[in-house]
């Protein structure tokens, strides 16, 4: 997607092509950098202060930092740190295990001095097929928001609006491309289905209002930031005809972890009749469990919920503390909606119900 008019992905690659670089999330929306990533423990380092972030980008990341420490040394020793340390990172988003265990498959079987280029190029084919898988996404999202505007009469010339709700970014920011959740909005926006989007902030590190808000801005999507409790009151007053969210991991059942909040706001979409559809990528999917009491959740430093970031009226950024000096806090990353809750999924291999996953995947 484009910045400033300029074409952008989430991480690529410059110079000799073996050198990685990935878009600085934490500066969002207040300043755009990019920053290089020179080793594996960049990359580490990267996911874990979620420079970058976001379950298929942190795949393609640490499969970047395989490459790259593939380049500093090619041995079986060095590989199985790299694995072990990218692994340790963060534990929701399967896409991390996903990545690292066909990368290692990969090298395992091939001689040091092939490990290198086929490192490289097994990260830049993941690349690939994430913009693929996303592009298809955004197709089989289209035609689910098509029917459901012809239902409600958006898009029919009278102005009225398709009003589409997400929570975090599920954006090209947490993807290579397109995003997974943003890939049908930017293509209803591109081809002429007007859509205006509840952008919900997202507590505590406010990937809504930091990130979604910015990206969807930079394309030009109408779009309105709403604090994340107000979505029970514009789902109770018919102000949203759809849910859509990404997914950090769907188990082969359809239970679906996703950023913290979207639990209830799937229940409050359920009790207002408004469909809640889930984007899942097949590499956001645990075919190894059933159940999503069985996915690990992350639990962050307290300091993110009692302190935020921000710009003051001088352009100045700093931190601020909104909690009494010592408060104890808690800060689950992510939540579970369990399947029930879940109109349909919308995978790059088209539309199913939460049951119908292995059947679309052959699984
Ligand atoms: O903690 P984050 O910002 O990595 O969480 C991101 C999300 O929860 C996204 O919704 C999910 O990774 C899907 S991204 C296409």
């Amino acid at each position: 997607m484009k910045v400033g008019g300029v074409p952008y992905r989430a991480i690529f690659t410059g110079g000799d092509g073996t050198e990685v670089r990935v878009i600085d999330q934490t500066v969002l929306p207040h300043r755009f950098e990019t920053l290089r990533l020179e080793t594996a423990a960049d990359a580490a380092r990267a996911i874990r202060d979620m420079v970058v972030r976001g379950a298929p980008l942190i795949g393609a990341t640490a499969a970047y930092g395989v490459a790259l420490a593939m380049r500093a040394d090619p041995s079986d020793a060095s590989l199985e740190d790299a694995v072990g340390m990218l692994a340790a990172t963060r534990p929701t988003a399967v896409n991390l295990r996903w990545a690292l265990d066909a990368a290692d498959t990969l090298l395992r079987g091939l001689p040091p001095g092939e490990r290198i280029a086929a490192a490289y190029d097994f990260a830049a084919r993941l690349c690939e097929d994430d913009v693929r898988a996303n592009r298809n996404i955004g197709e089989f999202g289209l035609e689910v928001f098509g029917r459901i505007a012809r239902r409600v009469g958006a898009g029919d010339g009278d102005g009225r609006r398709l009003n589409v709700m997400t929570h975090c970014n599920a954006g090209w920011l947490a993807t290579v491309d397109w995003g997974t959740a943003t890939a049908p909005i930017y293509l209803a926006h591109d081809r002429g289905l007007p859509v205006h989007v509840w952008v919900r902030e997202t507590r505590p590190r406010f990937q809504g209002a930091g990130l979604t808000a910015w990206e969807l801005g930079q394309h030009g999507v109408p779009h309105t930031l709403v604090p994340d409790g107000a979505a029970g009151h514009l789902l109770g007053r018919g102000r949203v005809d759809v849910v859509i969210v990404g997914t950090d991991r769907t188990t082969a059942a359809g239970d679906v972890a996703n950023k913290v909040g979207t639990y209830p706001l799937a229940l409050a979409a359920r009790d207002n009749g408004v469909p809640f559809y889930v984007a899942v990528p097949s590499t956001s999917v645990d075919w190894t469990i059933e159940d999503g009491a069985g996915i690990p959740i992350e639990e962050r430093a307290a300091d993110e919920v009692t302190r935020v970031w921000g710009v003051d009226g001088d352009g100045v950024e700093r931190w601020v503390r909104v909690a009494p000096e010592g408060t104890r806090a808690a800060n689950y990353a992510f939540d579970v909606t369990p399947r029930r809750l879940v109109t349909g999924m919308v995978t790059e291999r088209g539309v199913c119900g939460a049951e119908g996953l292995g059947g679309l995947f052959g699984r």
